[in-house]
This record gives structure tokens, sequence and C-alpha cells, in this order.
């Protein structure tokens, strides 16, 4: 499949690009990045000439999609859209997702009426498969005790990007799904210490990264059988084991 992936740089983000790369579905990666990305195993990986095949897009914003960008991303049968502030920033949670929905959608209904190219012949709903937090607040007036500014914010992208099929009347073509994962703990942390750290893991709603990129990457390949489109943490957690075979 091909599988476009935003926020490849960040700390989430670089540990779902490892998991991609070694991904057997994956067949061709677009990363939309905004400045040159340093990363070993992307090089390591690019050296050996497996798939998937990786471009690099470097866009010099996120809120305009140049028509050369619609062209390469219009074939993508998946987004994982690991780009996120902690400040809740709304271009950035808000601004930038949705103009990404909006160039995608576009170029879709442009393919439809023959004009352009509109991608590939869909047999699936386009996933766009969003990371969230489990402490983000769609409610915009909900009074909150810590780092409001930063949970209403992304609560809003939230909120934009769950509801953007249904209110752009693509629901045929689109699927959004949200994940919001606890705290976030490496993934070296188990191993060693597994069987005491996992229930309270479990209890006080964290995940280690590797569960977090595995779930999220089974996602974007495979969507959820269940119909499940707002993924908590612990269902997080379940299918991240069960992918990596925990
Ligand atoms: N870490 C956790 O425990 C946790 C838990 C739940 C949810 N989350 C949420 O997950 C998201 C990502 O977290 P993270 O820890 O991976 O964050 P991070 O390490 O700060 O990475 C953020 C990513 O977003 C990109 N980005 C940020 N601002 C951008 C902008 N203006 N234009 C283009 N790209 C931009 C960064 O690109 P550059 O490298 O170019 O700056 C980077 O790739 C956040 O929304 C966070 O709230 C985190």
């Amino acid at each position: 499949m091909n599988l476009l992936l935003t926020g490849a740089s960040g700390t989430i983000g670089s540990t779902i690009l490892t998991q991609t790369l070694s991904n057997p579905h994956i067949t061709s990666l677009i990363l939309l990045v905004r400045r040159p990305l340093t990363n070993l195993a992307l090089s390591t990986h690019q050296e050996s000439g497996r798939k998937p095949e990786v471009k690099i897009i470097i866009m010099e914003g996120f809120n305009i999609y140049p028509d050369e960008v619609v062209d390469e991303i219009a074939g993508c049968e998946a987004c994982i859209w690991a780009m996120g502030t902690y400040t809740g920033d709304s271009v950035v949670e808000v601004e930038y997702p949705t103009a990404f929905a909006d160039a995608f959608l576009r170029r879709q209904r442009e393919g439809r009426k023959g004009k352009g190219n509109g991608g590939l012949e869909r047999k699936e709903k386009f996933r766009f498969v969003f990371l969230r937090g489990a402490y983000t607040v769609e409610d915009q007036d909900r009074s909150l005790w810590f780092m409001p500014s930063a949970r209403r914010g992304n609560g809003l992208g939230e909120k934009t990007l769950r509801l953007y099929a249904q209110e752009n009347a693509c629901e045929d073509i689109w699927q959004t799904y949200i994940m919001k994962p606890g705290g976030i703990l490496p993934s070296s942390i188990l191993p060693s210490m597994g069987f005491i750290l996992r229930p309270v893991m479990d209890v006080v709603g964290a995940i280690r990264s590797n569960e977090v990129a595995a779930c999220i990457v089974d996602i974007a390949v495979h969507g959820s059988e269940d119909g499940k489109f707002v993924w908590q943490n612990g269902d997080m957690v379940l299918r991240g084991r069960a992918v990596l075979g925990e």
C-alpha cells in the first residue's frame, strides 16, 4: 500500500517511521516534512534499496498544497498524521490537517469528473489516522485544570477531523481514525521490569512508544474491522501488543 506520514521527525513520529520501514504491507511511503530529515533508520533503509520506497517532500508550509505535491499524494491509501504541538497552536492542530484533507478531497473529486489525476480507483476509504492524546478535549467551553490551551487546541483539531467526512460529504471515500494514547514511555522500559510495571501502566493509562506506533501503523494498513474510529489508550495498548506479538 501507499502510505503518507507527517511528523516523522517527532518523538512519536520517528518510532512510527521506523515501524513503517519494516512493514511488509507498505510498498511506498511519502514523508511530508518542513526541513531535511536526519534519521539513522531511514538512511540505512534507503541504502538497502528495500521496500517501501521512500519519498521525502519538504513543504514550505502545510496550509498550501501545490499541484505537484497533490499529484504525489493523490495515490495514497492512508495517512498517519503525527504532527502536533504541546501548545495547542490552532494553525498546526486544525488548519494544517484540514488543508491537507481539503487538497486531497479536491483532487479526488476532480478525478471523478475526469479532470487531472484522481489517484487510485479506490476499493476502500482513505484512512486518515490522526495522533491526538488521551487528555485532548473537544468541548471548547469545558473548564480544565491543567494544560487548558494545549488540550483544547488539540481537541479542536480532533473534532474538526473526526467530523470532516460528514461535514464535507465525503463519507464514501474518507475515514478518520482518532488515536488517543496516554503518557508515552520508552519502548525499552518493559523488557527488564515488565511484570512489575505493566499493571501499573495499565492503571495510570500509560503506553510504550512501540505500542503506540504498532497500533497506529496497523490501523493505517488494515483499518478497524470492529468499526472503532476513536481509539482510547487501553485499546491501543492491546492492539499494539498484539501486533508486536506480546
Ligand atoms: N509524548 C506523549 O507522551 C504524547 C502523548 C499523547 C499525545 N501526544 C501528542 O502527540 C503529538 C506528537 O507528539 P511528539 O511527542 O511526537 O511531539 P514532538 O516530538 O514535538 O514532534 C512534533 C512533530 O510535529 C512537527 N511539527 C510541529 N510543529 C510544526 C509546524 N509548525 N510545522 C510543521 N511541522 C511541525 C515536528 O516537526 P519538526 O521536527 O520539524 O519541528 C515534529 O515532527 C502532539 O500533538 C502531542 O500532544 C504526545
